[in-house]
């Protein structure tokens, strides 16, 4: 098997031993210009049994080698990527994932999830990235309950239903929160212990109802210390996500709904820095002691979530995002 990998030999005569008859013939090479290399790796790989993994790895392969001619790649510019990928990796952590860092800054993960979209069969609430912050195993809590530890800054409560398209109530559906804390840090951040806090799983009432305390989220710095802050700083861009409420919500049968509620007080939506306040629909007004919020004289966000029915690759196609503990996990 370790033949194939030094070339095509099958149109080749073998050597004669002797070098007889004058003239010895060539051994099989590669004979690669930078206008072969691309298909040669293309045709090496064409052994994949996967065939999504080899269309996948085929489409890879010729764009960034398209990539590295448009800008005439030089070698010590290919050193400066790869030592940035290198410490891209040395920088992940089970808390800290610095590749969806990457991800959401240069606008793929934006990418993925807006075509993932597309794919829905109904068109429920317009969704938004999960982002490097999602862990499991939140901590479940009661209608009404407050999610924060620290409250010195004020209460706001979070309120509405959660329906199908057509607007029917979704009883039991499971709403998992999670946010920046009172001083706009999230808990991987603020707490090197581990625990849990602003994050959280509800459950709808019978009429698709749900109710949570939570407080205001502040507009925040994605991790500036790793070499994606590095790469945003250089490009000379702010580092911010406006001020935001990260939702997760599902019930059997529908479309699991990944989305956030952006504050319209925030002067960041329009520069996102990972592109993820990409609806106006999701931007979400605090009502100052709301008088219909069923708590009584509490601000208030008001937001009903639609989900659509679930299809059949709506259980195969994942969450664009995940948990950093399971990235790269063994098990
Ligand atoms: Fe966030």
């Amino acid at each position: 098997m370790a033949m194939r990998q030094f070339g095509k030999s099958e149109n080749h005569e073998p050597a004669d031993a002797n070098g007889a008859g004058g003239g010895a013939a060539k051994p099989a090479v590669l004979s690669l210009t930078p206008a072969t290399v691309t298909q040669a790796v293309v045709d090496q790989m064409a052994t994949t049994p996967d065939p999504r993994m080899r269309e996948i790895m085929e489409a890879a392969v010729k764009h960034l080698h398209q990539f590295a001619r448009d800008v005439k790649l030089t070698p010590a510019e290919w050193l400066v990527g790869i030592d940035f990928l290198t410490r891209v990796g040395k920088m992940c952590t089970p808390d800290r994932q610095e590749f969806i860092l990457l991800s959401d800054t240069t606008g793929l993960s934006a990418l993925v999830n807006l075509m993932h979209d597309k794919t829905a069969i109904e068109v429920g609430t317009d969704t938004s990235l999960l982002g490097p912050f999602f862990r499991e195993n939140a901590p479940r809590f009661k209608a009404g309950d407050q999610i924060c530890k620290d409250l010195s800054n004020g209460e706001v409560a979070m309120y509405g239903k959660v329906t199908d398209v057509n607007g029917s109530p979704i009883p039991n559906a499971e709403i998992g929160i999670w946010q920046t804390d009172t001083h706009g840090l999230y808990d991987i951040q603020a707490d090197p212990t581990g625990a849990m806090d602003s994050r959280g799983i509800f459950t709808t009432d019978a009429n698709g109802n749900y109710l949570l305390r939570t407080v205001a989220p502040l507009d925040y710095s994605i991790p500036m210390d790793g070499p994606v802050g590095a790469m945003v700083q250089a490009q000379k861009r702010h580092g911010m996500r406006p001020a935001h409420i990260h939702l997760l919500i599902g019930a059997p049968d529908y479309r699991e709904l990944v989305t956030a509620l952006y504050l319209s007080s925030s002067e960041y939506l329009a520069s996102d820095v990972v592109f993820g306040s990409s609806s106006e629909d999701l931007v979400a007004d605090i009502v100052k002691n709301d008088p219909s919020c069923p708590i009584k004289g509490m601000d208030a966000i008001r937001y009903d979530f639609k989900l659509s029915r679930m299809s059949e690759a709506d259980r195969l196609s994942g969450r664009v995002g995940s948990d950093p503990s399971k990235i790269g996990a063994d098990s």
